[in-house]
């Protein structure tokens, strides 16, 4: 019997990037691996990826995590540095920072003595309002930019979607009118704009880049979608071992605060993976768990260390039964609309203490790193 695990599967990995690299046509592919690679193992995955046309990771130590694990594609920091002390330290290991403010541009051009120029990413805001300069300082900014001792090669002008997964949204017809004025006047420039919603939903066919992060991992961006009907495959297989199995008398309840009691007399399972291993402690009282081929119902609280799970009067499960809390016979876009929340967070807020082992093809490798 074992605590909560994840196998990840890289042959999924490697058809979900085919899949991509066909909708995408001939557009370059920036993976995006931040948040641990949306917690299927930052490094591993990287080194998975060997023909990507580079990586996009959110803080400096992920992009040098990934350049101390010997990955040499390229990296696209897509929050840019903090600080402008971290400068050199991003010119020193190759890595391409995105500049959003002016602040981050004024800093970039006043550094010196970089080990060598740097290749920058320019983010626009068209309509997010998070990051991004305003539209009409995107030419001055990217002419500076061009112009400096510290950049080499073409900045790439990129920005981002809020509603791309309501492709019908009038948000996305107003942040595309606004990309597309602050690249016309720079027709030389490089651009980016789609993330997985929008790539999928061909909302931005003319650009140069596509930023995929959750189709890279199998699942469906749009509400109400599973990856399957993108023609992707998940990734991630988040288990854990049935540890115990008790007979329950009608009336009697399960877990902390007995917030669940049993209609009738039932067999409880004990599946050992909890909130400690990022199990979402909001799950309802009914959320699917996958055992033997059948669901079973979440019944009373989820805890830190084990869920339970309600087997039924005729239940066929033995002790050491494996149960699967998403993956391919579950799908992690069901889990989170039951819980109320996103696949996003599921996948993000896998812990430290789960396992990942990855599946080459039909072998187990149990390399486990330990995300
Ligand atoms: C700038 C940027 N591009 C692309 C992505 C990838 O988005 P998705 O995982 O929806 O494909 C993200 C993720 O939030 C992002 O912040």
């Amino acid at each position: 019997m074992r605590p909560a695990w994840a196998d990840i599967d890289l042959g999924a990995l490697h058809h979900n990037l085919k899949t991509i690299r066909t909708q995408a046509g001939k557009k370059r592919v920036l993976a995006i691996l931040k948040a641990n690679a949306y917690g299927h193992g930052l490094s591993r995955i990287a080194q998975e990826l060997q023909d990507i046309d580079a990586i996009g990771v959110a803080r400096v130590d992920e992009a040098l995590q990934l350049r101390n694990a010997g990955v040499t594609q390229p990296i696209v920091l897509l929050e840019g540095f903090f600080e402008a002390k971290q400068i050199p330290v991003l010119a020193a290991s190759n890595i391409q920072p995105v500049l959003h403010t002016k602040h981050q541009v004024n800093q970039l051009l006043q550094a010196d003595n970089l080990p060598q120029a740097m290749r920058v990413w320019i983010k626009v805001d068209t309509g997010m309002h998070r990051l991004g300069l305003n539209l009409e300082d995107v030419e001055r900014v990217y002419t500076q930019l061009k112009g400096s001792r510290n950049v080499v090669g073409e900045p790439v002008i990129m920005s981002h979607f809020a509603c791309a997964d309501e492709p019908a949204h009038p948000q996305n017809q107003v942040q595309l009118a606004r990309y597309a004025q602050a690249v016309k006047v720079l027709p030389e420039s490089v651009t980016s704009m789609a993330n997985s919603a929008a790539l999928f939903a061909s909302l931005a066919p003319d650009y140069d880049w596509v930023r995929p992060g959750l189709s890279l991992y199998g699942i469906s961006p749009f509400p109400g979608g599973v990856g399957r009907e993108l023609a992707l495959q998940p990734v991630m297989n988040l288990q854990a071992s049935l540890i115990s199995i008790r007979k329950i008398n009608q009336g009697e309840s399960v877990g902390y605060g007995a917030a669940w009691t049993a209609p009738h007399d039932t067999w409880i399972g004990i599946v050992a993976i909890g909130y400690g291993d990022g199990y979402p402690r909001h799950a309802p009282q009914g959320t699917p768990v996958w055992i033997n081929g059948k669901e079973y119902p979440l019944v009373g609280r989820v805890a830190m260390d084990m869920i339970t799970v309600e087997l039924g009067p005729h239940m066929s499960a033995q002790l050491g039964d494996t149960a699967q809390l998403w993956g391919p016979d579950l799908a992690v876009e069901r889990v989170a609309e039951t819980v109320g929340t996103i696949p996003y967070e599921l996948l993000c807020n896998v812990a430290r203490r789960v396992n990942l082992h990855y599946i080459d093809g039909h072998d187990v490798s149990g390399l486990g790193e330990v995300s």
